[in-house]
């Protein structure tokens, strides 16, 4: 089977950097190319969380990828990142070393592009600064991504950043909505009503630890996670985490069962109250074309054992 090129664009972020190991896993498999990864601002500032994700993936023992810092900030609105709830680091309670680093995240993109062409899948699982900045600088290449899946929205279920936004989608609303309003594809939408589900505790942890054995990022993940459990049982959800862009990734690839409806996709930008708050016109008001997929379940302890799988083949 020849293996899927993916190009990851993320701020991690501790939910990004589960989601960093699984692809990890996956490439050293050999299930993936995993062609770059390019990081925005969002959990953290951009030169943190490209930092963060070179060291994830050395950690990991992959030293090859490209990882390089994209869009220093969000398009019209300020940046705002959230070290209440991935640490000042971005990566809880450690701190990841200095890390050389590329400079040009477009020229990465397109020569991505240029390379895979329509095979390359594009995972976004922060704000979607670099993707709208692509479609601005590019817009030829842009139209040529056919495989587009984002972590983000809350469609039809709680925000987590006010009541109606999730925190991607609320750090820069402006990318967000003009991606979906451009869409070269239908954008496959993992928004909170499912990415919620995927939890990880301290047992689960253990388990993670255990299949990583040997791994470098194995004895760091106790600390990063642990910031991200005291936040969530802070905020009264308990002693565990959501790990939105690890499912996001699965669902992506394809290696979960889940389902998915066509649907059109907005999110607000204007309003105060309602910024980055996302809709999906399920019942086809607006008359408009599907721009989206809108993953509305997915197979949560099959993803479990997938990303079990994914860390024991980094065990070597
Ligand atoms: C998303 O926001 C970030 O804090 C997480 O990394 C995830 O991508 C969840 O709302
Ligand atoms: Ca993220």
């Amino acid at each position: 089977m020849a293996s899927k090129p993916v190009l990851l664009d993320c701020d991690p972020g501790i939910d990004d950097t589960l989601a960093l190991i699984y692809l990890a896993g996956l490439h050293s498999l050999g299930e993936i190319e995993l062609h770059a990864v390019t990081t925005t601002a969002g959990n953290a500032d951009v030169a943190t969380t490209a930092r963060n994700a070179a060291w994830v993936l050395n950690a990991c023992g992959i030293s090859t990828i490209p990882v390089v810092p994209g869009e220093p900030a969000p398009q019209k609105v300020p940046l705002v990142t959230t070290p209440e709830t991935h640490g000042d680091s971005g990566l809880g309670y450690f701190n990841a070393p200095e890390h050389m680093l590329g400079d040009d995240y477009v020229d990465l993109w397109q020569r991505a592009v240029d390379t895979h062409g329509r095979d390359l899948h594009v995972i976004v699982t922060g704000p979607a600064t670099n993707v709208s900045a692509f479609r601005s600088r590019d817009p030829q290449r842009f139209a040529e991504l056919v495989n587009i899946t984002v972590m983000g929205g809350a469609v039809n279920h709680r925000g987590n950043s006010t009541p109606t936004a999730e925190w991607n989608f609320w750090v820069d609303p402006h990318a967000a909505a003009d991606i979906f309003d451009h869409a070269p594809c239908p954008i496959t939408l993992c928004s909170l009503e499912v990415t919620d589900q995927m939890l990880v505790g301290p047992e689960r942890l253990q388990d993670i630890v255990d299949k990583l054995g040997a791994t470098a990022i194995a004895q760091y993940l106790p600390e990063i996670l642990r910031f991200y459990f005291e936040f969530h049982q802070a905020k009264g959800e308990g002693y565990q985490a959501q790990i939105h862009d690890l499912l996001t990734c699965m669902i992506a690839l394809g290696t979960i069962d889940f389902a998915a409806t066509a649907t059109t996709v907005a999110v607000e930008t204007e309003s105060p109250l309602l910024r980055g708050t996302s809709v999906a016109d399920v019942r086809g008001h607006w008359g408009r074309q599907p721009n989206a997929r809108l993953v509305t379940s997915a197979a949560i302890q099959a993803a479990h054992d997938e990303f079990d799988r994914a860390c024991a083949a980094l065990n070597r």
